[in-house]
């Protein structure tokens, strides 16, 4: 089990609140920004922000593929 991490001390984001809000549709830093405020203070969390973004980014892309990949049409040799 992974303790919540908080991202924004001035706005109190933790990554879970981050991973949600791209769960719930957010694609990108600036949207996930609008949604919970993130760096919207002093900005310091702004590159670990991103960082948590761009990773739960990857993981879905991921999961998608790894959904889509099946079935795979193989040609004979
Ligand atoms: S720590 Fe996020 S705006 Fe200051």
């Amino acid at each position: 089990m992974v303790s919540p991490m908080y991202v924004c001390l001035c706005v109190g984001v933790t990554d879970g609140q981050i991973r949600e809000a791209i769960y719930e549709g957010c694609c990108s830093y600036r949207e996930v920004r609008e949604a919970t405020q993130v760096g919207t203070q002093c900005g310091k969390c702004a590159c670990l922000a991103k960082q948590v973004v761009r990773e739960t980014l990857t993981e879905l892309q991921v999961s998608q593929q790894t959904t889509l990949a099946y079935p795979v049409e193989f040609t004979a040799a």
